[in-house]
């Protein structure tokens, strides 16, 4: 079956695996990648697929509601898939206004522009926003030590299986977001919810955890402190440490959003996990240990580089996805073990150096030097 569809956010960590699967595995789909290009979306991601005659790359800012007007009326759009956004925390806590931008006024734009060209002609059309857990606000850790969760998956299936409190986010869990960035991200949510209230707006929300795989920008806690260990610099770690993720790898997410694009019932919402739940700590020790032996370094030898620093404000406790529903409804599940995809992870970042200087030189350096100054 021939389809038009539009994926924002392609050239930045997640959207530019989900561009690569669906390119590749839809040779009748045309697919194009509506990015804007700003400091975490890199067209050196889709090196490999540029020039599949069902790939077109458009440089436009999902705010600019004329151009995405223009583009779904023209080239018949009947899926968005949308990725696009400011991701990072940190960086959300230092410039809000540029969250609510993108994240609400950019998915209020997709959402009014897939409306209007659509004009009620919903049969075969889909709007598939992407959010993320934090949504949900922090839970909390309840059993510091960990205790062996009531769930396992392909990812959690290695030696460290724990979760660190009783109860998880399920999508029927009231939204409660602390930081700038959830927050953005929660008020897109609402007003995707509201467009298949108000107008029958075929919409699918899913929220995922943390995701950790190749391409993801070096600000976030993985890929930063793998390069940070290569070049023996030192590893900021917030506050104690204690925090807890629940860690999926990213070829998992967009075979999740594949499944939930194709099967996902119209105005559900799914939550994504591999009931992977890690402290920041641990994570990070695995992490060294795995540069580490892969450098040929001696065990051990970077765990100095351990630098504890000024927490992150608001920062979140732990998050813990219930993915149940998916799994049950849709039969998704990882198809990954945790150490496996640290292992790829790891090597893929000590592999592609060339990558990592590209996206770690100019504006970001001084950004990261400037944001670790005061801690
Ligand atoms: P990212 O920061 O790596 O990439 C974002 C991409 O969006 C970049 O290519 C950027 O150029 C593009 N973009 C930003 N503003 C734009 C605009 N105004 N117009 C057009 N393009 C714009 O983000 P990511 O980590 O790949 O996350 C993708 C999506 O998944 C986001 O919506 C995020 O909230 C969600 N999510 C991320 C995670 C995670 O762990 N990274 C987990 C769950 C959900
Ligand atoms: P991050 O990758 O920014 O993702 P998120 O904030 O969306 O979960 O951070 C993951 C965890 O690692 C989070 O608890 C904050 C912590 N962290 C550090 O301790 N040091 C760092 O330099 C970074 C970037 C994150």
């Amino acid at each position: 079956m021939k389809r038009n569809i539009i994926i924002t956010g392609g050239a930045g960590f997640i959207g530019s695996h989900v561009v690569r699967l669906f390119v590749n595995k839809y040779p009748d789909y045309h697919i194009f990648n509506v990015d804007k290009l700003t400091y975490a979306g890199n067209l050196a991601n889709l090196k490999d697929i540029e020039d599949k005659p069902n790939y077109t790359f458009v440089k436009a800012d999902i705010c600019d509601f004329d151009t995405i007007f223009d583009l779904m009326q023209r080239q018949h759009i009947d899926g968005i898939i949308h990725l696009a956004a400011e991701s990072h925390v940190d960086r959300s806590i230092k410039d809000p206004f540029t969250f609510a931008q993108t994240n609400v006024m950019g998915t209020l734009s997709l959402l009014q522009a897939a409306k209007l060209v659509w004009d009620g002609n919903y049969e075969g059309k889909r709007f598939y926003h992407i959010s993320t857990d934090e949504v949900y606000g922090a839970l909390e850790i309840t059993d510091p030590e960990g205790i062996v969760p009531p769930f396992s998956t392909k990812a959690s299936s290695g030696k460290h299986h724990l979760a660190y409190g009783k109860t998880f986010f399920t999508e029927d869990l009231k939204y409660q977001p602390h930081s700038p960035y959830s927050a953005a991200k929660a008020s897109s949510d609402h007003f995707v919810r509201a467009f298949h209230d108000t107008y029958g707006l075929p919409t699918i929300v899913t929220n995922c955890s943390n995701n950790y795989g190749p391409y993801q920008f070096p600000e976030k806690l993985i890929p930063l402190f793998i390069n940070n260990i290569r070049h023996r610099k030192p590893l900021p770690v917030y506050g104690k440490g204690e925090n807890v993720r629940d860690w999926l790898y990213v070829v998992d997410h967009a075979r999740a959003i594949d499944t939930i694009f194709h099967n996902g019932k119209i105005a559900e919402t799914y939550n994504i996990g591999g009931f992977n739940e890690w402290k920041n700590i641990d994570i990070i020790k695995v992490v060294i240990a795995t540069v580490d032996r892969l450098l040929g370094r001696p065990e051990g030898a970077d765990l100095d580089l351990i630098t504890y620093v000024t927490d992150r404000a608001g920062h979140d406790m732990r998050y813990a996805i219930d993915s149940t529903k998916l799994q049950r409804e849709l039969g998704w599940e990882p198809s990954l073990q945790f150490e496996e995809g640290i292992e790829l992870t790891v090597k893929w970042y000590l592999d592609n150096q060339e990558w990592m200087d590209n996206v770690t030189s100019g504006d970001y350096q001084k950004y990261y030097e400037q944001m670790y100054a005061n801690r």
